[in-house]
């Protein structure tokens, strides 16, 4: 049986997959993600030289978006991240991508990765539909052929009305963009598959459509991690979740046990009181 061991080292510690790394798709081990925010509000050079030359520091605030964090996910899991604003999810998700990395602590990462961490990231506005797809491609690393292969399912999937997979992206809907997106990082077939508010996109039809590729990917025993506000999907989807609070795992295991603790939170606002049920 797939399990998923997760906990905030700084009050545990314990992780329960330590035996078997070769079946991870991700390990954190003891991660923490520090925004420094300069709060100074005039920038300017002279500014700049004026608290120089009175031996004055930059003034900083930090920000702990992710706080001593170990989480195993192993192949084949499909985890929902669940948590209030700020809770630390994006920046967790942007951390296992490699765009933002560990201020202290690893993320080892097993597969390849596709990712849709904000609708459209990653696309270039001025491109059109077809040239961001070969771009894209390439940076998942297929071929030419694989590529144009794909361009067509992904216009498809995406129902892109006629031509429009040649205009430039800065001319489609939110709609057709964010289709588009969900569209480009299922087809790329990763390892790993990374989706931020992603499930969002698109009419009811498209949802389902959505709903059914990713049944595919989880079929094909891919990894696939969702951050979402659609508990219901969380229940649907996702064989393990997590709820995040100011950084922390704050409860960690079945789905439906989660989003019921992480609404119970929603609606009296009490936090519960141990994390030793996963
Ligand atoms: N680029 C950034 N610079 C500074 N602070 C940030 C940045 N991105 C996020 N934060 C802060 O980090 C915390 C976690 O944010 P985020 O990861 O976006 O949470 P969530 O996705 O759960 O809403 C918040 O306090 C947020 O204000
Ligand atoms: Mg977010």
């Amino acid at each position: 049986m797939i399990s998923l061991s997760a906990s905030n080292s700084a009050r545990s510690g314990k992780r329960l997959l330590i035996d078997m790394p070769e079946d991870l798709a991700v390990r954190i081990e003891d991660l923490s993600i520090t925004y420094k925010i300069n709060v100074d509000t005039k920038k300017t050079l002279k500014n700049a030289v004026m608290r120089a030359s009175k031996g004055e520091k930059v003034r900083m605030r930090t920000v702990e978006a992710v706080k001593h964090m170990n989480l195993d996910i192993p192949h084949g899991t499909v985890l929902g991240i669940v948590g209030a604003n700020g809770a630390g999810k994006s920046t967790l998700m942007r951390s296992i991508a490699g765009i933002l990395p560990p201020t202290e602590g690893r993320i080892t990462v097993n597969g390849k990765i596709s990712t849709l961490l904000a609708l459209g990231v990653g696309f270039n506005p001025a491109l059109s539909g077809r040239d961001n797809i070969i771009l894209g491609g390439l940076a998942s690393g297929l071929t030419k052929d694989q590529i144009e292969a794909k361009t067509e399912e992904i216009a498809r999937f995406a129902d892109l009305p006629d031509g429009f997979i040649d205009m430039p992206v800065r001319t489609y809907s939110s709609g057709m963009y964010g289709r588009v997106a969900f569209a480009v990082a299922v087809a790329m077939t990763p390892d790993i598959l990374l989706l931020d508010e992603a499930l969002s996109a698109g009419d009811a039809a498209f949802k389902e459509k959505s709903f059914l590729r990713m049944r595919e990917l989880v079929k094909e025993a891919r990894t696939i991690v969702i951050v979402s506000h659609a508990l219901q999907t969380v229940k649907d989807l996702c064989t393990h979740a997590i709820w995040m609070h100011k950084g922390e795992i704050l409860a960690a295991g079945e789905p439906g046990a989660i989003t019921e603790k992480y609404l119970e939170f929603l609606k009296v606002g009490t936090l519960p009181s141990n994390d030793e049920d996963f």
